[in-house]
């Protein structure tokens, strides 16, 4: 094929705001990689903390040359030798990992049009399923699955399409309307256990609709002891907590059910709201002391506690099982579906940082995506 010509919305230095558009190298597919042209990406909140704090969390991403973007759909357009499972015009959904660590490449990261991807975070999707729905799966779904089936989290069984016989266990998920939290729902009543899990009260419909059986509003003053008296006659199979200040009600909850005392972490401490001075120090100051408090009161009540990092998914069972195994069927079958809602807010890598900057104002139930 001759080569397409690709263009990336580039963050070209730290705290850099706005994104540059400009051409970029079109990168041929490895061995064991695909290459999409990529028609929608969706707005992660690590999108933007990168942008704000980037010299802080992600000090190995090489400027200017670096790219943003975990949620991509698209369509396939190149292939290596040893990949068996597409062919060239599939239609699919994958979470890019081109920022991790062990990774650094821009060209397997979202936002631009053509993302090299691996297959093993790469699953196809049904002809009933637009891009724009499907771009807003990924990060949540890979997060979701690291915090419940990884070994070092609560290590649950794992879903399967038609689900399980119920395991009798019910999880809690702090966080339910989150991005993380919608498909943690769904992919933990797939694996076989109930679900408990919190919102905002707007939202409680749409979480039992994903299949919670019992919503709990987070703000309410009463919150940890409604949750422990909902467990009464059920035993936990641990908790997933989502959200500023989830991890530490998860820790009292636990402390009041029967069951499993696991807590998985998917929001780290950071400062409530951004600070305007000193940003570096009060960044480190937070989130040093907001692990220190956690730790002593999960050792003080026996929970068994771990933050996730979704990009460990990659490296494990966890990924293959599920890109590769459970999400094309599930999908198919239509017992999992993409959640939230997709808001697309415009069309072209332009407007992919003013869909960061709406993200960054707080979404509800909704994930921010571009269409490409
Ligand atoms: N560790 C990792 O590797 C990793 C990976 C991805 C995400 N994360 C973290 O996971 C969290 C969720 O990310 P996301 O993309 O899913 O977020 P999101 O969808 O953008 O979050 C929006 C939702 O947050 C809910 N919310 C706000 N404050 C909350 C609180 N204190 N407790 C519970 N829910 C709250 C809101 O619920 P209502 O509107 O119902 O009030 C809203 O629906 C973030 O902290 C993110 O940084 C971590």
């Amino acid at each position: 094929m001759s080569k397409p010509t690709n263009q990336a919305a580039y963050l070209v230095a730290k705290n850099t705001i706005p994104l540059e558009v400009r051409t970029a190298p079109y990168t041929p597919p490895g061995p064991d990689e695909v290459v999409i042209r990529t028609h929608a990406v969706a707005i992660n909140p690590v999108d933007h903390i990168i942008q704000h704090l980037g010299n802080i969390m992600y000090t190995h991403l090489q400027y200017p040359e670096a790219i943003l973007g975990f949620d991509v759909s698209g369509e396939v357009v190149q292939i290596g030798q040893q990949v068996t499972r597409f062919k060239l015009g599939d239609r699919v959904v994958a979470n890019a990992v081109g920022t991790a660590k062990n990774r650094n490449l821009p060209s397997h990261c979202g936002f631009q049009l053509y993302t090299v991807l691996l297959p093993r975070m790469t699953s196809p999707i049904p002809e009933t399923v637009p891009y724009e729905k499907a771009a807003v799966i990924p990060l949540g779904l890979s997060t979701a699955a690291c915090g419940l089936f990884q070994k070092d989290q609560l290590a649950l069984q794992h879903p399967s399409v038609p689900a399980p016989k119920p395991t009798g266990k019910t999880v809690l998920i702090w966080g339910g309307s989150t991005s993380v939290g919608c498909n943690a729902i769904q992919v933990a009543v797939a694996a076989g256990y109930e679900v408990i899990t919190t919102c905002s009260p707007r939202n409680f419909a749409y979480v039992k609709s994903l299949g919670a059986t019992e919503a709990y509003d987070y703000n309410s003053r009463t919150v940890v002891k409604d949750i422990i008296r909902a467990f009464k006659g059920r035993v936990t199979a641990g908790a997933l907590s989502i959200g500023a200040g989830a991890a530490d009600k998860c820790l009292d909850v636990l402390a009041g059910c029967k069951g499993d005392k696991v807590l998985s972490m998917a929001t780290y401490p950071t400062p409530a709201t951004p600070p305007k001075r000193f940003v570096f120090v009060q960044t480190v100051v937070t989130y040093l002391s907001g692990l220190l408090s956690l730790w002593i009161k999960a050792k003080r009540y026996g929970v068994r506690s771990a933050y996730i990092f979704a990009d460990s998914l990659v490296d494990n069972e966890v990924g293959p099982m599920i890109y590769e195994q459970w999400l094309p069927k599930a999908l198919a079958a239509g017992t999992f579906v993409a959640a939230p809602e997709a808001e697309v807010v415009g069309h072209g890598l332009e407007n992919i940082q003013r869909a960061m900057d709406i993200n960054r104002k707080g979404v509800s139930a909704k994930k921010v995506v571009v269409t490409l």
